[in-house]
């Protein structure tokens, strides 16, 4: 990373240049100070509709940037709502981190990574692409990548998005303990909501590879959703041709006024690299209501017009504020179509469901089961489940749903796995392979005929299965490779110990929706794998959706 600066001893640029440079600092997220009065010449040809922003930290969204401000002490959302009101202010919005996102964290300490991700239940073009960006970040350190999980309250279920991250110093972002890998140097992946207007989401992306003493790369990517429409398209698709090369000229004639350069003749074309800096900030641009947009150029802005005032490169980020009838001129069709919902009420996300796509490659993924439901119980695990946002696969039993037909269906709209736990709980083994068959499948024809979802796989009960129960019916015979013991009322400490203690990768754990204990201690079993690493997971997404035949203990 750049930290050289440039001479300060040109002619009465001193004081405009420490502004400069004070804004860029400040902009990645240090503590707000007073804008520096401004100095103008006289008859300054204007360019239109750009200015430097001097004080992001007031202008920018109160709960992404006004957070940076607090930088790594993980001040609280509530604080920085208030801290960056202005007299101008308008009400504070809402905090984009917490409209209902699906969070994901991967940290992998053999590899040294710490990605973090959001995807939208339901979208599924920009889930998919997130999952792109999040493949070839792992891809891009080479190594083999197995997915880790961590001792017992390591605080992995802290996931998503962290305020104000795209904006700090990217040396923050791999030393802050909630982005960076572990030691602070390797790989982080975070992202913050930066646009939540009308029907579009957008979450900008930011990639710091680095050691703690250099950053060796920092990009942004910044990925759109219309929701309306279940499109995504990402930041670079948003402008014309030639945006980057203007905001680039834009962004020279800034830094050259603030540095003191009383000129104003044309710049010398900029190389390509020099573009692509402005191209990398209109890839992350960051909308505001009033249809303006904040732009971040990377540090190393370079000219021979700022060479010769004593810059040889900006060491900081520079920090731009483009009015909407300047972005008018360098956007697309895809941007204008954005700027339209500038300022519009937030449609809102769907509600999270279990039917997510998983990726239990990079997810360190364990299915956590219960049997003999629905109960009268079963209610209060739905709900626990869904507060933690948590999919499980219910065992349930054939004579049960047909006396509580709407839990079954809840459990499925809200896209658990339901599956056989046959009609009557018998031992299999003692069965002929008609039975076998008449218990199995009676219970799967209940089923599904609840929920209009097929069932495709059983659990033999008492786990009691032979060759013949194997030949008798050819659905996957799911067991477990973790029996909590639940039955025998052992504690919901002991609970949480055989189960989010014991756990690793790969796992099937056994419970029962027949215990008041159990179903009492779901939402800390749930909580706790999380907490570890884990992601729960249905038996089907346990195996990315191709669940073996046969007898099935684990991954
Ligand atoms: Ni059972």
């Amino acid at each position: 990373m750049h930290r050289r600066r440039g001479s300060t001893s040109a002619r009465g640029g001193s004081r405009a240049l420490a502004a400069v440079l004070t804004a860029a600092l400040l902009l990645g997220g240090c503590a707000r100070i007073e804008a520096v009065e401004g100095w103008t010449p006289p008859a300054w040809p204007e360019t239109s509709g750009v200015q430097l922003v001097v004080n992001a930290a007031s202008d920018a969204e109160s709960g992404s940037a006004g957070n940076g401000e607090s930088g790594s002490s993980g001040a609280g959302d509530d604080a920085a709502s208030g801290s960056g009101a202005g007299s101008d202010a308008p009400a504070p919005a809402p905090d984009l981190n917490e409209l209902g996102f699906i969070e994901n964290r991967i940290r992998n300490d053999a590899l040294a990574l710490n990605l973090r991700s959001v995807e939208l239940p339901g979208i599924h073009a920009f889930n998919a692409r997130v999952a792109e960006v999040v493949t070839a970040t792992i891809a891009s350190v080479g190594g083999t990548f197995v997915p880790e999980v961590y001792p017992v309250a390591a605080g992995l279920s802290d996931r998503g998005c962290v305020a104000g991250s795209t904006t700090w110093p990217a040396a923050e972002v791999l030393s802050d303990p909630r982005t960076g890998p572990a030691g602070g140097s390797g790989l982080a992946l975070t992202c913050e909501v930066t646009a939540a207007t009308g029907s579009v989401v957008g979450v900008t992306m930011r990639t710091v590879l680095g050691t703690a003493a250099e950053v060796s790369s920092d990009t942004r990517l910044t990925l759109y959703a219309d929701l309306a429409t279940d499109s995504v398209f990402d930041g670079g698709e948003l402008w014309s041709a030639d945006a980057a090369p203007a905001l680039w000229t834009a962004a020279v004639k800034q830094v050259r006024r603030e540095a003191g350069g009383l000129s104003a003749a044309p710049l010398a074309a900029p190389a390509e690299a020099q573009v692509a800096l402005a191209a990398q900030a209109l890839a992350s641009a960051r909308f505001e209501s009033d249809g303006s947009a904040v732009l971040t150029l990377p540090a190393g802005l370079a000219s021979p017009e700022l060479a010769g005032l004593g810059v040889e490169a900006t060491p900081e980020p520079t920090v731009l504020r483009v009015a909407a009838e300047t972005l008018a001129g360098w956007q697309g069709e895809v941007a204008q179509a954005l700027q339209q919902q500038a300022g519009q009420p937030f449609v809102g996300l769907a509600p999270w469901d279990a039917r997510q796509p998983v990726n239990c490659a990079q997810q360190a993924c364990v299915a956590v089961t219960y049997d003999d439901g629905p109960t009268q119980y079963t209610g209060a695990l739905l709900d626990a489940l869904q507060a933690e946002r948590a999919p499980t696969t219910l065992f349930m039993l054939g004579s049960a749903a047909a006396g509580n037909p709407e839990l079954v269906q809840r459990a499925a709209s809200e896209g658990h796995e339901i599956a056989s736990h046959t009609m009557s709980h018998p031992d299999l083994t003692t069965l002929k392979p008609a039975q076998v068959r008449s218990e199995v499948e009676g219970a799967a024809k209940i089923l599904s005929d609840l929920t209009g979802i097929p069932v495709t796989m059983y659990r033999p009960p008492y786990g009691a299965l032979n060759a013949a129960v194997l030949a008798a019916e050819p659905m996957p015979a799911i067991l477990w490779s973790i029996d909590t013991n639940d039955w025998r009322k052992p504690g919901t400490e002991a609970l949480v110990e055989r189960s989010v203690g014991a756990a690793v990768p790969g796992d099937i754990i056994l419970f029962h929706d027949t215990h008041a204990e159990s179903v009492d201690a779901a939402g800390v079993v749930m909580r706790g794998l999380k907490d570890r690493g884990f992601t729960p997971v249905t038996v089907t997404q346990l195996f990315g959706g191709a669940v073996p035949g046969g007898k099935v203990t684990k991954r």
